[in-house]
């Protein structure tokens, strides 16, 4: 039985809770929030699991064994660092942290205390992604030419963190899973309109072989659209999000260079084959993946979406910040 704590309880810690309690090789013991509405929130939910406004009383406490810290991303470094000191394995929120010196310095605590860190990423464990893999990793798609996603809809706004942290988090963590080969340079271009925090922006990551990865992240649509596109040599494919059924439609589609001979002669074919959507699987991503934390602890194995993962994530965050800064200067990672 591995004993829980939870720190953090307003929009999305419930769902982290929920699903930590929700298992039998767990024991929900304590809520933490520094702000009572959410305790009474928690309260209402959890009854007789302990409430707490200190994270120190929650981190020090000697019947838990792991912390979730679903807090934004300001408290993740301080967080995280307290339970590895205090002997807990952790199980936070993305983006791991502000910067990668603070997201270096947590891997290597880990390291020391044999602690696992597991960074919420969650789509990694969405039926779809684990679909997507499988198809990349069997060859269906071919060698990738890009991946390109649009995340927009209108808000939710954040106070603390722009547009690029808030959304981008989802889709690099996604793409860093898919693509295997390491990222070089970023660019990244974004404004500012309501709040003084980039409300949109459009990210380009270039990957060597000419693969490249481009992201349209924006709290200013009038529409929701979650849909990545993914173009392979043998196969092209859609992922729409939004989608109840077929969120995935692979097209048999793509271009064949015939000739070689001179760049003047080059002649293309068209290939336009069938379509099809394959069975993908329903779980609740985030219950799948508490279950996975719970077995990387059991097992004293790193995870997949590690402390280094959240690290990769995060440098590619920083880089892009720093690019949309400089009006699209190319950062190299
Ligand atoms: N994985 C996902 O799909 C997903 C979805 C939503 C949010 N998130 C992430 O979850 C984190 C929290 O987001 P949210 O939308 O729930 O934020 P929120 O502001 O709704 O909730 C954060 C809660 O943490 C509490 N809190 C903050 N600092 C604290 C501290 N030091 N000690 C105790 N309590 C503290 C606040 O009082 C608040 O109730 C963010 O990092 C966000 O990026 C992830």
């Amino acid at each position: 039985m591995i004993r829980l704590g939870v720190i953090g309880y307003g929009y999305w810690g419930p769902n982290v809770a929920r699903n930590f309690n929700s298992l039998d090789r767990t024991q929900l013991v304590a809520i933490c929030d520094g702000n009572p509405s959410a305790l009474a929130r928690a309260k209402s939910q959890h009854p007789g699991v302990r409430l707490t406004a200190s994270s120190n009383d929650l981190l020090a406490s000697e019947d838990i064994d792991a912390v979730a810290v679903i807090t934004p991303v300001g408290s993740h470094y301080a967080l995280t660092k307290a339970a590895l000191q205090n002997g807990k394995h952790v199980f936070v929120e993305k983006p791991f942290t502000c910067n990668v010196e603070q997201g270096e310095e947590l891997v290597e605590l880990a390291r020391q205390n044999d602690r696992i860190i597991m960074v919420d990423h969650t789509f990694l464990f969405t039926g779809a992604v684990k679909k997507i893999r499988q198809l990349i990793d069997d060859g269906a798609l071919g060698g990738l030419y890009y991946y390109d996603s649009t995340r927009v809809n209108l808000g939710l706004f954040q106070h603390d963190v722009n547009v690029i942290w808030d959304l981008a988090p989802h889709d690099l963590s996604i793409m860093d899973y898919l693509i295997s080969s390491r990222p070089e340079a970023v660019v990244a271009t974004g404004e500012t309109h309501l709040n003084g925090l980039e409300d949109l922006a459009f990210i380009t990551v270039y990957f060597p072989h000419n693969v490249i990865a481009h992201f349209n992240v924006n709290w200013l649509s009038p529409v929701k659209v979650r849909t990545t596109l993914i173009g392979g040599e043998k196969k092209m494919l859609v992922w729409n999000d939004l989608e109840a059924d077929e969120k995935i439609r692979i097209y048999d589609k793509g271009v064949q260079v015939k000739n070689r001979e001179g760049v003047y002669e080059l002649l293309v074919s068209y290939r336009s084959g069938d379509m099809w959507a394959p069975r993908i699987e329903q779980t609740e991503a985030l219950k799948v993946e508490v279950n996975y934390f719970l077995d990387c602890i059991e097992k004293n194995e790193q995870p997949m979406n590690d402390g280094a993962a959240g690290v990769r994530i995060v440098r590619m965050l920083q880089a892009a910040h720093q690019s949309l800064k400089q009006k699209g200067k190319d950062v190299e990672l």
